[in-house]
C-alpha cells in the first residue's frame, strides 16, 4: 500500500474518552458514510465528478510528455501562470517529485529547466521574477479553466508584452510566431477567451475537461505539464491515483481511507466541536501539499454557513510556533500528520570536543530526529486528549503522490455530502471576481457600492 491512513489516535480509547467511539465506525458513522457515498455516486452519474476519470487518461499523459519535451527544448525556465486550483498543484508536484531546491540546484535538474509558478499579481514579485528570466529561453504555460480569471489574464498579458519586447528584432510576424512557440495554454476545450485566442494565433493548447473543476484538476494537464517538466513518470502518477480511487469508492467504511478521513473529521467537527483541521507534513517536500489541501478543503466545503477551517502547518518548524496552541489551546482542532521516508539521511557527527549535552546526537540522523519529533508530538497530543491521524506515504514518488492527491479529492466530495454542501461550486469566490471586474472597469460589470472608511474608526501611529 502506498498511502495508509492511521486513525488510531482519533478514537476514544486512546484519548481518555474524547474522540470518536471506535464502535461507531461500524454503526452510526458507517450509515452516515454510506449515505454520503450514495450522494457522491449520484454526482458522478450526473457527470459532475470528471476528476474521478482523470487517472484513466493515459493518452493525455503521453500527449503531455511529448508536447512538453518539444516545448521546453532549449529553454532554461518554465513559467506557469495560474491561481488557486490552476497553480497550487504545480508547486506540489515540483517540490515533491523534483525536490524543494529544484530551481536552485543544477544537480537536481540534470539539464531540465527551472519551474516557476506565478499566481499573485504582485508587481514587485513579477518584476523581479521577469528581470531574472530570458524571454528567448523561457517557456510559458498559461493555466485557467475559465479562461477569464483577472489575475491570470493580467499576468498573461504582462508576460506576453515582456516576451514580445525581448524577442523583437525580426518583423511583426516573426515575433508573433516566436511568442506563440513559447506559449502553452491549458484551458477548457470550449469556454473562455484563451482558447479562441490560442486558435487564432497558433498557440498549442491542452484541455481541462469541462467536468473537472479547478481545485480537482491536478491530475489533468494542469498538473501533468509541470510534473513532466521535472521529469516525472506520468503513467505512474495516474496509476497511483487509479488504485486509490477504486479503494475510495467501496462502501465498507473501515476499508475506505477517503471515507474514514471525511467521516471522522466531519464527526469530530459536528459532534465534538472541532472545526479546525490541521494538515501537518513532516517533510519539506510535502509542505505545498498542505496548502493545496487547504484550498481544496476550504473552497469546497466553506459555504451556507457550514464547513471546517483547514490550517496548514509544518513539522518540526511549527513545533516552535503553532503546536503550543494545538496542545493547550481550545479543544477545537484535529491534526492530520503526513509522513514519508526521506530519500537519504544526513548523519550528525558530534566531534569529541562537542559539549556533553549534545553527545546524544552523535551518529543520529536528521531524518531520525524529525521522525522522533513527529512521534513525540503525536504522543503528547494524545495524552492531552487532542485527536490526530496520520497519513503515511510509503515513499515520495509518482505513485504515492497520485494516491494521496486522489484520496484527498475523494475525501473532499464525501465531506461535501456529509456537510450538506455542494463541494464543486464556489459562489463566494465568483462574487469577488465579479466585483473585481467592476472595480477594474470591465464592460458589463458594475463596481460594488461600498461605504467609505469612517475616519472615527481608524487609528494608527
Ligand atoms: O478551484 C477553483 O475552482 C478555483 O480555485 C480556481 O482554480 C481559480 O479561481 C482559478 O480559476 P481559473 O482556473 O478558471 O482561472
Amino acid at each position: 500500500m502506498s498511502v495508509v491512513l492511521d486513525w488510531s489516535n482519533l478514537a476514544t480509547d486512546r484519548l481518555d474518552g474524547r474522540g470518536v467511539p471506535p464502535a461507531d465506525v461500524d454503526g452510526p458513522l458507517a450509515d452516515r458514510f454510506r449515505q454520503a457515498l450514495r450522494t457522491v455516486l449520484g454526482w458522478r452519474d450526473d457527470g459532475r465528478l470528471g476528476f474521478l476519470d482523470l487517472p484513466d487518461g493515459v493518452d493525455i499523459a503521453h500527449e503531455v510528455t511529448a508536447r512538453v519535451s518539444e516545448w521546453v527544448a532549449g529553454v532554461d525556465d518554465v513559467l506557469v501562470l495560474g491561481i488557486g486550483g490552476s497553480a497550487l498543484g504545480a508547486v506540489v508536484l515540483r517540490d515533491a517529485l523534483g525536490g524543494v531546491r529544484w530551481n536552485d540546484s543544477v544537480a537536481l535538474r540534470r539539464g531540465r529547466p527551472r519551474l516557476h509558478v506565478a499566481d499573485n499579481p504582485d508587481p514587485d514579485s513579477v518584476r523581479s521574477l521577469l528581470a531574472d528570466l530570458d524571454p528567448a529561453r523561457t517557456a510559458v504555460n498559461v493555466v485557467s479553466k475559465s479562461g477569464s480569471t483577472a489575475e491570470t489574464m493580467a499576468l498573461h498579458l504582462v508576460v506576453r508584452a515582456w516576451m514580445e519586447e525581448g524577442l523583437a528584432g525580426g518583423g511583426h510576424a516573426a515575433v508573433a510566431e516566436a511568442v506563440a512557440r513559447r506559449l502553452l495554454i491549458t484551458t477548457d476545450p470550449e469556454r473562455g477567451s484563451l482558447r479562441p485566442m490560442a486558435e487564432r494565433e497558433g498557440i498549442a493548447t491542452l484541455p481541462i475537461p469541462p467536468d473537472v473543476g479547478g481545485r480537482f484538476s491536478v491530475l489533468s494537464a494542469v498538473g501533468l505539464v509541470p510534473a513532466a517538466v521535472v521529469g516525472a513518470d506520468l503513467p505512474a502518477l495516474l496509476a497511483g491515483a487509479a488504485q486509490m480511487r477504486d479503494a475510495c469508492l467501496v462502501d465498507d467504511l473501515r476499508r475506505n481511507p477517503a471515507g474514514l478521513f471525511a467521516t471522522l473529521l466531519h464527526a469530530l467537527h459536528t459532534d465534538q466541536g472541532r472545526p479546525i483541521h490541521v494538515m501537518m507534513p513532516y517533510a519539506d517536500r510535502l509542505r505545498p501539499l498542505a496548502f493545496w489541501f487547504q484550498q481544496l478543503w476550504a473552497e469546497s466545503l466553506g459555504k451556507d454557513g457550514r464547513g471546517p477551517t483547514p490550517l496548514p502547518a509544518l513539522g518540526a518548524v511549527d513545533q516552535h510556533a503553532q503546536v503550543q496552541l494545538f496542545m493547550e489551546g481550545p479543544h477545537d482542532k484535529v491534526v492530520v500528520f503526513l509522513t514519508a521516508p526521506f530519500a537519504g539521511e544526513v548523519t550528525v557527527a558530534a566531534g569529541s570536543d562537542a559539549p556533553e549535552a549534545l553527545r546524544y546526537l552523535d551518529g543520529r540522523g536528521l531524518g531520525e530526529l524529525l521522525d522522533a519529533e513527529r512521534r513525540a508530538t503525536t504522543e503528547a497530543l494524545r495524552r492531552g486528549g487532542r485527536p490526530s491521524a496520520t497519513l503515511e506515504l510509503s515513499a515520495v514518488d509518482e505513485r504515492t503522490l497520485g494516491s494521496v492527491l486522489m484520496l484527498l479529492e475523494v475525501a473532499t466530495v464525501l465531506a461535501g455530502a456529509l456537510y450538506g454542501v455542494d463541494p464543486l461550486d464556489q459562489p463566494g469566490v465568483e462574487q469577488g471576481k465579479l466585483y473585481t471586474y467592476g472595480l477594474m472597469g470591465r464592460e458589463g460589470f458594475d463596481p460594488p457600492d461600498f461605504p467609505p472608511a469612517d475616519p472615527a474608526r481608524r487609528a494608527g501611529a
